[in-house]
Parts: structure tokens; sequence; C-alpha cells
């Protein structure tokens, strides 16, 4: 049988990681963890229960007394479930992405969630994508990739995966909330998003669906023999 590793996928919002991942892992028989759902799921619990205010100020001193009482679950089927209610489409907003990286900033927020992300993940066969797998999550992990792609690309193709959900939201918009959770995942004190010194760059600008993945299996092949 073949050895199962630990794949680790990192870069900016947009950039393609989780559709990657998704398909990484399904070409491997692996388990796919998307955590920046479970991010999502946190900052659609404090819009949901009124813990921000209008100019997206948040009250951690409510979301922290609630915190050990939330439950997070993402089933096989890639859906994303909120103490039992199926919230997989909802955190896709653009509301829940404008408020999301406040959140994911709270340290005891990342404290909970990294150690969900490691309990999903015992047993190896896992690609999980986010900001700080490679880097918090993972650091062991025998692959790890940096995904890059330029803010065209990315601002192209979120608004186009946005107008087919039918949200009505325009370019610049769609732009400047890319780079405005960039700057805030890379400059956050808490596990800022950053490339793993040993992480290998991919630049997705350029490259089709499965251009990236041949790429990405080419690279766990040169990882697990049989
Ligand atoms: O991957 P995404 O765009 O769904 O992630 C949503 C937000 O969650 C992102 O702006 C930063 C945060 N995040 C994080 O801080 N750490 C992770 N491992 C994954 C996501």
């Amino acid at each position: 049988m073949q050895k199962k590793i630990t794949i680790a996928i990192d870069g900016y919002a947009g950039c393609g990681k989780s559709t990657l991942a998704k398909a990484l892992a399904k070409a491997l028989n692996y388990t796919f963890i998307d955590s920046g759902a479970m991010y999502r799921a946190v900052a659609f619990y404090c819009l949901e229960n009124g813990f921000i205010s209008e100019n997206d100020e948040i009250d951690s001193t409510q979301l922290l007394k609630q915190l050990d009482q939330l439950s997070i679950n993402l089933s096989p089927d890639q859906k994303v479930w909120l103490n039992n209610q199926d919230i997989t489409e909802v955190i896709r907003s653009p509301k829940v992405a404008r408020v999301v990286s406040k959140v994911a900033a709270i340290k005891a927020v990342r404290t909970k969630l990294v150690e969900l992300q490691r309990q999903m993940s015992v047993g190896g066969g896992i690609v999980m994508d986010g900001r700080d797998i490679g880097t918090v999550v993972f650091p062991n992990a025998e692959l790890k990739i940096f995904v890059t792609a330029s803010i065209e690309v990315r601002t192209q193709r979120r608004l186009a995966e946005l107008k087919t959900k039918g949200e009505d939201i325009d370019q610049e918009a769609v732009q400047h909330n890319l780079l405005d959770r960039d700057h805030q995942d890379s400059t956050r004190a808490e596990s800022p998003l950053k490339q793993a010194t040993d992480a290998v760059v991919l630049d997705t600008s350029a490259l089709s669906r499965e251009e990236q993945l041949d790429w990405a299996l080419s690279r766990v092949a040169l990882l697990v023999t049989d």
C-alpha cells in the first residue's frame, strides 16, 4: 500500500487553493479539509448572534464566552455544519467574507480551530488548505504548497464564482475584499499568512485546473513510493 502523506496548501485569498486541494484529495483518495470554512463558520456565528457592530467591530468578550459551545463539523460530502445547522452556502456570502479576517485574528478562535483541524487529521491522508497549515497546523507536513496568482486573475475568478451564485457585487468590491483580507491575514500577530520556508510555490495565474492538479500530483509522486 502507498504511504499516505499530509499535504498543506496555503496562500492568499482567491488563488484557487480549495479547488486544487479538493481535486488533489479526490485523485489521491485523501480527506480534504477546508480550514477557511471553519473560520467562516465562526464569523457567521458572530453575525447571527449580533456580535459584530455596524462598522464591523467584533464583541470578542461575547464570542469568547460561547466559543466552547460551538460545534463545527465538515462532513465527507463537503458540507459545513455549525451546531447541526447546514451553513455550507451562507458562509460564502460577501457579508461573511467582509468580517472573517477579523474573527480569524482572535487568538482563542485560532487555538480552538487548530486543535480541531489536528483532531480531524489523525491517521494522515489529508489535504488541508488555509493560511497557516504549513507553518502552524502541520509544520511537519511532507508536502507544502504555497499558491499564488495575480490579483487580476483572482478577482475575475471570485467574481465569476459569486455571479454563478446570484450575488450582485461589482469587480471593485471583490478586488478590495481580496486585498483587504490578504493584508489583515498577513499582518496579524497570531499565525500570520506566510510561506513556509520548505514550501514549493505554485503560481496558478496562467494554469488550468487540470494543469494545477497535474503539477501537484507530480509533486506527490516524488514523495510517495510503493
Ligand atoms: O480560505 P478562505 O478564503 O475561505 O478563508 C477565510 C478567512 O479565514 C481568510 O480570510 C483568513 C482566515 N483563515 C485563516 O486565518 N487561517 C486558515 N488556516 C484559513 C483561513
